[in-house]
């Protein structure tokens, strides 16, 4: 993938160069690409003069941020201990079978990447799975498919959108 180099230039320059603006600059690149390619971040090292490693820290110290690409959609199944004894694992197993992947990875069309995350901080809820931001409680096998149907429904509908 080429990565457009003048955008991470605009996100910069939307900080006025400042080096303690990095994490925000981070955020906008991995929200223009759905990760943080390496491209924008050499390219951000050297422009800032912040040395790369310094960089890659604080991108692996964060969970928002990807150096892999991810899907459009990201799919978080909380397997924390209170997940996990309201069936965490079996919700897991459930997006796996239907996206056709295993946790960690990104299916091939690049809609859907499945992670899996210790505890959301709303344990009385579960178990629970986060989609973009979205959080379903009290998810059962049924939900997931039904979840991911309006998923593929809404892609659909925007693609029929692009096409009108
Ligand atoms: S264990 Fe899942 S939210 Fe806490």
């Amino acid at each position: 993938m080429n990565t457009d180099i003048q955008k991470v230039k605009s996100f910069i320059a939307k900080y006025h160069n400042q080096k303690k603006a990095l994490i925000s600059i981070l955020q906008d690149i991995q929200a223009e690409f759905n990760y943080l390619p390496q491209e924008a971040l050499k390219f951000t090292s050297d422009y800032l003069s912040i040395p790369l490693i310094d960089i890659v820290s604080v991108a692996t110290f964060y969970r928002s941020f990807s150096l892999k690409p991810r899907g459009k959609h990201l799919v978080t199944v909380c397997l924390g201990t209170a997940c996990h004894v309201r069936g965490g694992p079996k919700i897991l197993e459930e997006f796996e079978r239907h996206l056709n992947v295993q946790a960690g990875e990104t299916t091939k069309d690049n809609q859907f990447t499945l992670e899996t995350v210790a505890c959301l901080g709303c344990c009385a809820i579960g178990p629970v799975v986060v989609i973009d931001g979205n959080y379903y409680a009290q998810t059962t096998r049924r939900k997931v498919s039904l979840i991911l149907k309006d998923y593929t429904k809404k892609e659909k509908d925007n693609e029929g959108h692009k096409e009108n």
